[in-house]
């Protein structure tokens, strides 16, 4: 006696009535990024498909993301003038705030969330204040200028918070700013267990939040550590966040398990730029079947337990989506 394993996939339909897992355009987030400007749209050599664009041009790309079913974005502003604070993040006529009020307003139906950190807005291009003496990012004083950040985001009429400099004691502080300043409803969608991964490369071209010296691993982690994986994103929750990540997502799939098996709270993962880019570039060198090995990889997150899906394919996504519906 063996069993025929086979029997349940013989056929079409039962196969469909048993598949577990299920991509649909309601699971993505898309990442924006904006700069000063106007009619500004210019590719990201190294992520092709991404741009960086100018308030007006991202008012149009919501048009577009909206045709497609897409109604999830992350927002990152690139400033023009940076400086050891990153003031620009810190001011209510700042690029993000801006582009916040200005998306609200013509699409009031987007869902937009913000990445709340200090990188692309320093200019040393760590993830917040730098402390004189070890020149190291100072935790408790990034602290402070996070939760002014995020009030001025909230004020802004941002849907959503999402922290992502791996401070501690992140979601507390930013927690209690958001409820003294009124706004006990804004989620906070922390990136809890982000780890110092090449894989951000292409990213920092675009967002041109490289560091000018050094490196983020003395807050970002170490990709080998998986308790302290776990112990990240479950002090995030104990702080008071409401949706837990883990980035990056590719080489990271048994972190996203683990921790989905732990919390109760949902779990979204970052799928990142140079996860993006390796495909792309398989494709362009005619190696795989770009469609079917995208859709596979972001099968791969959810199946893995992914409930939101932050990805530079969410149109290309959307689109197949869409059509295998008709
Ligand atoms: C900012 C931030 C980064 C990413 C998202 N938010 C870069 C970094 O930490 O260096 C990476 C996203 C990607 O690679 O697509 N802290
Ligand atoms: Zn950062």
């Amino acid at each position: 006696m063996f069993k025929r394993f086979r029997r349940v996939r013989i056929n079409e339909k039962l196969r469909d009535l048993l598949t577990q897992t299920k991509l649909s355009t309601d699971d993505f987030i898309y990442p924006l990024f904006i700069k000063d400007g106007t009619k500004y749209k210019r590719e990201i050599e190294s992520m092709p498909g991404v741009f960086q664009m100018s308030i007006d041009e991202i008012l149009k790309e919501c048009e577009t993301l909206k045709k497609l079913g897409l109604y999830s974005i992350i927002l990152f502003g690139i400033p023009d003038a940076k400086d050891s604070v990153g003031s620009d993040a810190l001011c209510e006529h700042g690029i993000i705030a801006k582009a916040i009020k200005a998306i609200k307003q013509a699409h009031p139906d987007m869902f937009v969330t913000t990445d709340l950190c200090f990188c692309e807005y320093t200019d040393h291009g760590h993830c917040g204040i730098l402390d004189p003496v070890n020149e190291t990012v100072n935790n408790d004083a990034t602290l402070k200028i996070l939760a002014d950040q995020a009030v001025i985001h909230a004020k802004s009429g941002v849907d959503m918070i999402a922290p992502s400099g791996m401070m501690d004691g992140m979601i507390t502080t930013l927690r209690k700013a958001l409820d003294k300043a009124g706004f006990v409803n804004l989620p906070i969608m922390s990136y809890s267990t982000k780890f110092a991964s090449a894989y951000y490369g292409p990213f920092r071209d675009v967002a041109e939040s490289s560091p000018s010296f050094g490196d983020r691993r003395s807050y970002q982690m170490n990709p080998a550590n998986r308790d302290e994986a776990i112990n990240e994103s479950i002090e995030d929750e104990k702080e008071g966040a409401d949706i837990l990540m883990v980035k990056p997502a590719l080489a990271y799939l048994d972190i996203i398990r683990d921790i989905a098996n732990i919390t109760r709270l949902p779990l979204a993962v970052y799928n990142v730029s140079g996860e993006y880019a390796m495909l792309k570039a398989a494709h362009k060198a005619n190696l795989i079947d770009y469609d079917k090995v995208m859709m596979e990889t972001l099968l791969g997150f959810k199946r893995a337990g992914a409930d939101i899906i932050i990805t530079y394919h969410a149109k290309e996504a959307a689109k197949i989506l869409n059509e295998s519906k008709l």
